[in-house]
C-alpha cells in the first residue's frame, strides 16, 4: 500500500460513509441502517445498505460490499491510492508528497516505465510490419482483408522470426533488462539470455482508453498453438478493467455498445464503420468491464460467435451484463462464424439489419434452454415449461414479469393463465425475486457447508453489530474456530482490535485489496439475523449459534487431526469445550 495506515484510517474517520455515499445515492434512515437503491446493479426497491455505526456498505441483491475507499474505488473506477487522494482532500487532510525512493513513487514510476517500453514495442513492430522482412505478416492482414489505413488505426505491427531483434532494440533505447522483463516483452533462458516472448506473429497492441499501449496480442499466422499469444498481466496491464477498441468505442456515441469475443471482430467491425465494437481482453468477459461499458451506454449488443462456445459465453455476459443493470441483446451472426466472417460475406448494410434484429436477451436464454428439451415428449415441454416459469421468477418486478410472462405466453404458445400459475407456484416455493443465476466459467466450488459458513458470518455480524458481546463470546469461540480462512483472518482481526478496545469494521475491510474479497468481508458484517423478540428467544440464537461454531471447529479438527499427538489433545480439549458449552445457559444482560 501507498500509505502509512494511521493516515488511512486518518482519512477513513474524517469521511463519513453516510455522507460521502450520500452524494451518489440518495439514502434513507430505517432502524440502524441507510438504504437506498444499488448504485452497482439494476434494482426497484432499495437493499443497498449503509451502516454509520460500521462506516461500511452492503448490497442485498447484488453482494456489492466494502468500506468508504471501496466504494468511491467501484463507484468512479478509481485505484485506491485515486480515492486515498480524493477522500484526503474532502476532508481537508494533507497527504504527503510521496517522496523519492519511496513505495508508492516507485510504483507510479514503475508504471510509467513500463507504458513507455510497450510503447516502443509497439513502435518496433509497427515499422517491423512495413519492412520488407516482415512482409509475411503485411500479406496475412491484407489476405484478411484488412485496410492499410485500418492497420495503421489499431497500430498493428509484425513480430519477426528472430526473437532477439526486439531485446536489442529495446536496449538501445535505454530500457533495462528488468523492464523489458517485467512488461512480458522477453524472458531470460540459460541458452539464449533475454528472448523476446512474441516470434513471428502479427502484433496487436492493447491500448487503454487513453490509448496508452497496455500490454499485446500476438496472432500465429495460419496454424498454430497457441493461435493468440497475450502479455501477461502487468501493473499496467489489468485484463478485467480494459477492453479491446475501447480507446475508439468511448466516443463513437451511437447510443450503444457492441461486445465481441475477438480482436480481429473489433478490427473488422470498426473497419465496417462499427467503432462501437470492443472485446474482452483473451478472457472471459468480467463485471468490472460491465460497469466499464455502463459509463457510456445502457444498451449493449453482443456479437458473440455462432458456435456452442459462443453461446456459452454469450449466456454468461447476459447475467453479468444484467447484474451491471444493463439491457443485453444478442445479435445473430449465423450462417457466419463471426463478425469479422460475417462483414466479410455481407457487409455493413445487413450487419445494420442484424443490429435490428437482435435478439432480446431473455428470449435468447429461453430458446437456448428450449434446445434442451424434447419438445415432442409431453414430459419434458412441462419441464421446460416450469424453468421458464422458474426464470421469469427472476423479474423482482411485477409489470416487467407480467410482461415478459405474455410475450413468453404468446411465443410459446402456452395459455398465460397456466403459465401465471407455474410462476406462482415456483414463487410460492422458493420466494420471488431471487438473483438470476449465472453460469460460471470456472469449476463451481463445492459448498456443502453452506450452513456452517452461515453460522460463523451470523456469529461476526452479530459481534460487530453488538461488541459488548465479544466479552461472553471470548470464553468459549477464539479465532482459531473459524474454519473458513478468509472468515478466521477477520475473527482474528475483529478479535484482536476487541481486546485491545478497539472497533473498526471498516478498518477490517479495508485489509483486503482484492475486490471480492472485500464483498465477501461486507457480507460477514452483514448477515441477515434473525428477528429475535424476547430476551429467550435471543439468548437461544445465541446459545445455538456459538455451540454451531463450536461443534463445527470440534468435527473439523477431528477429521484433520491424522497421528499427530498434540492435534488429538486439542481435539480432545475441543470436545470438553463443546460439551461445556452445550450445557451452559448464556445469558444477554
Ligand atoms: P477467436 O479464436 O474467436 O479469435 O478467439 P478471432 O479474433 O476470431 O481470431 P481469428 O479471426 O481466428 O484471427 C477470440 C479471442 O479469444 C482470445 C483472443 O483475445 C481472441 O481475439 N484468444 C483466442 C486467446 O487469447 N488465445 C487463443 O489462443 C485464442
Ligand atoms: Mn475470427
Amino acid at each position: 500500500m501507498y500509505y502509512p495506515e494511521e493516515l488511512v484510517e486518518e482519512v477513513r474517520s474524517k469521511n463519513d460513509i453516510v455522507d460521502v455515499v450520500s452524494g451518489y445515492v440518495r439514502l434513507q434512515k430505517k432502524g440502524s441502517s441507510h438504504w437506498g437503491l444499488c448504485p452497482f446493479h439494476n434494482e426497484k426497491t432499495p437493499s443497498f445498505s449503509v451502516s454509520a455505526g460500521k462506516q461500511i456498505y452492503h448490497c442485498f441483491g447484488c453482494g456489492a460490499g466494502g468500506d468508504v475507499f471501496g466504494f468511491l474505488m467501484n463507484y468512479e473506477s478509481l485505484t485506491f491510492p485515486e480515492a486515498m487522494k480524493v477522500l484526503a482532500e474532502r476532508a481537508g487532510v494533507a497527504l504527503p508528497e510521496p517522496q523519492e525512493g519511496e513505495e508508492g513513487r516507485r510504483g507510479d514510476k514503475k508504471r510509467a516505465r513500463l507504458l513507455e517500453v510497450n510503447k516502443e514495442a509497439a513502435r518496433f513492430f509497427y515499422y517491423q510490419l512495413r519492412d520488407p522482412r516482415g512482409e509475411i505478416g503485411y500479406q496475412y492482414l491484407k489476405k484478411r482483408e484488412l485496410s492499410d489505413e485500418t492497420m495503421h488505426r489499431f497500430g498493428l505491427g509484425y513480430a519477426g522470426k528472430s526473437g532477439a531483434n526486439l531485446v536489442q532494440y529495446l536496449r538501445e533505447k535505454g530500457f533495462e533488462d528488468e523492464v523489458i522483463k517485467e512488461a512480458g516483452l522477453a524472458s531470460y533462458s540459460e541458452k539464449h539470455g533475454l528472448m523476446s516472448q512474441f516470434w513471428n506473429r502479427v502484433m496487436f497492441p492493447i491500448q487503454d482508453r487513453n490509448h496508452r499501449v497496455i500490454g499485446f496480442g500476438g496472432r500465429v499466422m495460419g496454424e498454430g498453438e497457441p493461435k493468440y499469444l497475450n502479455s501477461p498481466e502487468t501493473p499496467v496491464f489489468d485484463k478485467r478493467r480494459n477492453l479491446y477498441g475501447l480507446n475508439f468505442a468511448r466516443t463513437a456515441r451511437t447510443g450503444n455498445m457492441i461486445l465481441c469475443e475477438g480482436y480481429m471482430d473489433v478490427i473488422a467491425m470498426h473497419q465496417a464503420g462499427f467503432t462501437q465494437a470492443v472485446a474482452s481482453l483473451g478472457t472471459a468477459f468480467t463485471a468490472e468491464q460491465a460497469k466499464l461499458l455502463q459509463r457510456y451506454t445502457e444498451n449493449v449488443l453482443l456479437a458473440y460467435d455462432s458456435d456452442g462456445a459462443g453461446i456459452k459465453a454469450a449466456l454468461r455476459s447476459i447475467g453479468i451484463l444484467r447484474e451491471a443493470g444493463l439491457t443485453g441483446k444478442v445479435i445473430n451472426m449465423k450462417p457466419y462464424k463471426d463478425p469479422d466472417e460475417f462483414m466479410k460475406a455481407l457487409g455493413r448494410e445487413a450487419f445494420e439489419e442484424r443490429i435490428r434484429q437482435a435478439e432480446n436477451s431473455f428470449f435468447f436464454e429461453l430458446r437456448v434452454m428450449e434446445g434442451q428439451f424434447d419438445m415432442e415428449d409431453p414430459e419434458a415441454k412441462t419441464r421446460f415449461h416450469r424453468e421458464i416459469a422458474k426464470k421469469l421468477c427472476g423479474f423482482s418486478e411485477a409489470v416487467e414479469r407480467e410482461n415478459y410472462l405474455q410475450a413468453v405466453a404468446d411465443k410459446y404458445f402456452i395459455a398465460a393463465g397456466d403459465l401465471r400459475r407455474l410462476v406462482e407456484n415456483y414463487a410460492a416455493r422458493t420466494g420471488l425475486a431471487k438473483p438470476v443465476e449465472r453460469p460460471k466459467t470456472s469449476v463451481k466450488k463445492r459448498d456443502p457447508e453452506e450452513n456452517v459458513k452461515r453460522g460463523q458470518r451470523l456469529l461476526l455480524t452479530w459481534i460487530s453489530d453488538e461488541p459488548a458481546l465479544y466479552g461472553i463470546v471470548k470464553k468459549y469461540v477464539s479465532s482459531q474456530d473459524f474454519t473458513e480462512e478468509l472468515y478466521r483472518l477477520v475473527a482474528e482481526k475483529l478479535f484482536g482490535d476487541l481486546d485491545e478496545g478497539k472497533y473498526n469494521p471498516a478498518g477490517i475491510i479495508g485489509m483486503f485489496e482484492e475486490e471480492e474479497e472485500r464483498r465477501l468481508v461486507s457480507e460477514i458484517f452483514n448477515t441477515n439475523l434473525p428477528k429475535l423478540e424476547t430476551k429467550q428467544e435471543r439468548e437461544k440464537a445465541f446459545h445455538d449459534v456459538l455451540l454451531l461454531v463450536k461443534k463445527n471447529s470440534y468435527e473439523y479438527a477431528a477429521s484433520h487431526m491424522g497421528s499427530d499427538v498434540n492435534a488429538l489433545a486439542q481435539v480432545i480439549e475441543g470436545k470438553k469445550a463443546l460439551e461445556e458449552l452445550a450445557k451452559t445457559h448464556i445469558s444477554l444482560e
